[in-house]
């Protein structure tokens, strides 16, 4: 009895505990050179319009449209943030050209997909119009 006990309390800790660990999502470490480039085509309507055809194709599986609320988000571990959100506008542009094509973890590298710069900002582009 006494070592059922010590077992259930010990999975309660171990669950308890990754449930916060799990619920702390980490900051980007953006390096410099990234965080400092500069958006090429502000809210140009062409622009947008490329980057919501990018968009629709590579990333709003996961995503949706900004919302992180793809038909494969359920099976992310880490939560996305709402992109259409202030606090995702606010972000520096090229913090989220980093997020978006070197990525982390579930979030895939997009470097050898989407090669060209116009391309790559005119996403920015569109997510920072939603
Ligand atoms: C396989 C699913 C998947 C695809 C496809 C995907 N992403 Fe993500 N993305 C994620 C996940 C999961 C995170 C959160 C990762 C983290 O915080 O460690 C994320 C994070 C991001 C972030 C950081 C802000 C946020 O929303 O959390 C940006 C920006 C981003 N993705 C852009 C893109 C772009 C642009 C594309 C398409 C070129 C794309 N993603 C495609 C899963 C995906």
């Amino acid at each position: 009895m006494k070592k059922f006990l010590l077992t259930v309390l010990t999975l309660v800790f171990a669950m308890s505990l990754y449930s916060f660990v799990a619920a702390e999502k980490k900051a980007w470490d953006v390096p410099a050179k990234y965080k400092a480039m500069k958006i090429q085509k502000k809210g140009d309507a062409e622009s947008i319009k490329l980057g919501k055809t990018l968009y629709t194709k590579y990333c709003k599986s996961c995503h949706g449209v900004g919302k992180g609320d793809g038909p494969k988000a359920a099976s992310m571990t880490v939560k996305m943030m709402d992109q259409t959100t202030a606090e995702f506008k606010a972000l520096p542009d090229g913090s989220k050209y980093y997020m978006s094509f070197v990525g982390r973890d579930e979030m895939p590298n997009f470097e050898k997909k989407v090669v060209d710069e116009e391309e790559r900002w005119a996403i920015i582009n569109y997510m920072n119009s939603l």
